[in-house]
């Protein structure tokens, strides 16, 4: 049954995604579903496909084979302009700002897709109507606030500190007023107060603005702690889709991570406390288990 029209609870509909590079395949036949004001994750190992996968999503990627749908809309092979106009924004793995640019430029051009053009809107503006400029820099300053950097408006992109600069193009993807947002890695590089921070940020956007967030995130307690749900891609394949705590005991994700016969070389650490011995003083070493290596450490 198709379940992705407009008033459905599938937004986006992914079917047999195939990308080949050469001999290379980056995705194999990947089926995703990402549910209306949901928030899931993608994560796998390095080259597993994840960023290919939202290259083929925004449309700055054709597959060779498979369909997007988007809104009970058929997306496949539409370029990246006319994606972001039908709602999907997103951000890139390394920070992508119009450096020469200031703050409130960048979100500016973010608009530039929910813009009316031609002469004949501005004509039937009325003077006292606010001009679609004035609308524009005030809904560009509105983002700001949500993100929480509108004090730096003017301030141009280039001289932002690395973490506001990763706000700063959440901002703009925002400006394109998208039901999805897709973010790829966007605490990467950040300290653990940015990263709080970068949580705080993703949780409002998905509560506040009713955007669907759909996050590739490397850092495995970011992931734990805000997703609803998590597809594991491993080789351009998907080879788990659960809950967080479903997936954080999977074998064969723990496997993709670690390689096989990596839990023989682990570090040993001290045995946790049981019920017999609560309190041993001269605690038996035993291997970290892998789920602590992958999703806690
Ligand atoms: N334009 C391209 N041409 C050739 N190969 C590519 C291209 N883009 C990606 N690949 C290859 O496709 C595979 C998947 O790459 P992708 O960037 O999606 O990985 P990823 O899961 O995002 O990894 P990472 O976690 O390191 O960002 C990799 O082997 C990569 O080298
Ligand atoms: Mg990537």
């Amino acid at each position: 049954m198709d379940d992705t029209g407009p008033y459905r609870r599938t937004l986006l509909r992914a079917t047999g995604i195939v990308k080949r590079f050469d001999s290379l395949t980056a995705l194999g036949g990947v089926d995703f579903d990402m549910p209306r004001h949901g928030l899931v994750s993608v994560i796998g190992p390095n080259g597993a496909g994840k960023t290919v996968f939202f290259n083929v999503l925004t449309g700055i990627t054709k597959p060779d084979a498979g369909e997007i749908r988007f809104n009970g809309q058929r997306i496949t092979g539409l370029r990246p302009y006319r994606i972001t106009e039908l709602g999907i924004a997103r951000t890139f793995q390394n920070l992508r700002l119009f450096n020469n640019m200031t703050v409130l430029e960048n979100v500016l051009v973010g608009q530039h897709s929910r813009m009316k053009q031609g002469i004949l809107a501005s004509v039937l503006h009325s003077p006292q109507q606010m001009s679609e400029e004035e609308e524009a820099h005030r809904r560009a300053m509105d983002i700001l606030r949500f993100v929480g950097i509108d004090h730096l408006a003017d301030t141009m992109a280039a001289n932002l500190p690395y973490g506001l600069g990763r706000r700063l193009e959440i901002a703009r993807a925002l400006a394109a007023e998208p039901q999805l947002l897709l973010l790829d890695e966007p605490t990467s590089g950040m300290n653990p107060q940015e990263t709080n921070d970068t949580i705080d940020l993703i949780d409002a956007i998905r509560s506040e603005m009713a955007v669907a967030i759909l996050l590739i995130e490397h850092d495995m307690r970011v992931v734990m702690r805000i997703s609803e749900r998590i597809s594991v891609l491993d080789y351009g394949v998907k080879i788990a889709e659960r809950t967080p705590e479903q997936i954080r005991n999977n074998q064969r994700v723990i496997e993709a991570y670690l390689g096989r016969g990596a839990a023989a070389e682990r570090e040993l650490v001290p045995e946790e406390p049981t019920a017999e011995t609560p309190q041993n003083p001269t605690p038996k070493l035993v291997p970290r288990t892998a789920e602590y290596l992958i999703f806690d450490s």
